[in-house]
């Protein structure tokens, strides 16, 4: 079976192809960065304008970069939630309109889903089941997997994403936006044992996280004059070792020996190093996607298609909705 991904949800305009026997054919990206770096964030209906304009061309060259044609299609995914409503809807009506032309099966796919099953794409592929730590600009969840659609949530932020807390420190030292990757940069040349920030919520039992405090002691420090780079090196560290600490309760209260990393900031050098490195002390393995597989794409959406598709499941009819807000425990096995 031969899929066509398609991702809208936010920034990114990502179309791919997957085959069930060759593997991701294709896997184009169009970032939105420089639309929304202006405003310090994304302007929901100019990205939802973007994609419109991006989503033809981008299909021309992700069926150019597959060697294949419309024709060699099997069936069709495409982002259908969480995500923005506007951006989400160019994406689901896209992949309608060629569906209804083609005449082929359609899935509204769950943005999160892919992001924890991407590094299935990638060799070796993890087994069933594995923690996935899931760390995005919106999300931070410990997620115990134990199969296509059975997710359990460990665990959460009760505020901002690890991914937010990234990118407002980032913001507070005019690194850009989204800052998180920057900011990693200027911390590989910090002291990392600067300031101590806090672990937070490490204190007490539970596998929840909150990242809003955090930022709050970053914007002290640099009004106190603190150089830039040793608060970035400092909070990297301090949101490292936070995140380190509730795997090891979320693996010990699991009993799982595998771990994935999916999310935006699985992009991130000196956690993969960490994580790598607790992995093989217990002798389990860590897994994470390279990083284009990482960050928005929709080659993670092409491979649940197939997957769900591959199982029989289908959009009822033509009309569609979409889910801004889509509980990822919501979602049914396969
Ligand atoms: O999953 P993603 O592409 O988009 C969603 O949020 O759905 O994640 C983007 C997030 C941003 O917050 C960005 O700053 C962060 O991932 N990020 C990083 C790094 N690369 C991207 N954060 C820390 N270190 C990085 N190297
Ligand atoms: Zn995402």
């Amino acid at each position: 079976m031969r899929v066509l991904g398609i991702e809208t949800s936010c920034d990114e305009t990502a179309i791919a192809v997957y085959d069930t026997t060759a593997g991701l054919l294709a896997n184009q990206i169009h970032s939105q960065t420089a639309v929304h770096a202006r405003f310090g964030g994304v302007v929901p209906e100019l990205a939802a304008r973007d994609h419109v304009l991006k989503l033809p061309s981008l299909l021309t060259q992700a069926l150019a970069e597959a060697d294949c044609s419309l024709a060699q299609i099997d069936a069709i995914g495409y982002t259908q939630g969480p995500g923005l409503q506007g951006a989400l809807m160019t994406g689901a009506a896209f992949a309608k309109g060629l569906a209804v032309a083609r005449g082929l099966p359609t899935l509204g796919i769950h943005h999160l889903e892919g992001h924890i099953l991407a590094p299935l794409l990638d060799q070796p592929a993890p087994e069933f089941p594995f923690l996935a730590l899931l760390v995005s600009g919106g999300h931070t969840q410990l997620i115990a997997v134990r199969g296509l659609g059975a997710y359990e949530l460990l665990g959460e932020s009760i505020d901002d994403a690890v991914g937010e807390a990234f990118d407002k420190s980032a913001k507070l030292m005019g690194l850009g936006y989204p800052g998180g990757a920057a900011l990693s940069a200027l911390a590989a040349q910090g002291d990392r044992t600067a300031i101590a920030f806090p672990r937070p919520m490490t204190d007490r039992p539970g596998l929840d996280f909150s990242f809003s405090g955090l930022k709050t002691a970053v914007a002290l420090s640099i009004a106190q004059g603190v150089p830039h780079r040793d608060v970035a090196a400092s909070f990297e560290q301090a949101v490292i070792d936070t995140l380190v600490i509730k795997i090891i309760r979320a693996l010990n209260q699991t009993g799982f020996e595998r771990l994935v990393l999916a999310g935006g900031v699985a992009a991130n050098r000196p956690l993969r190093a960490r994580l790598a490195a607790l992995m093989k002390e217990r002798g389990g393995l860590a897994f994470y996607p390279p990083t284009v597989l990482c960050t928005d794409n929709a080659a993670m959406i092409a491979l649940v298609t197939a997957l769900r598709v591959g199982t029989g499941q289908r959009d009822a009819g033509s009309p569609f909705t979409v889910r801004p807000r889509w509980p990822l425990m919501a979602l049914e096995s396969g």
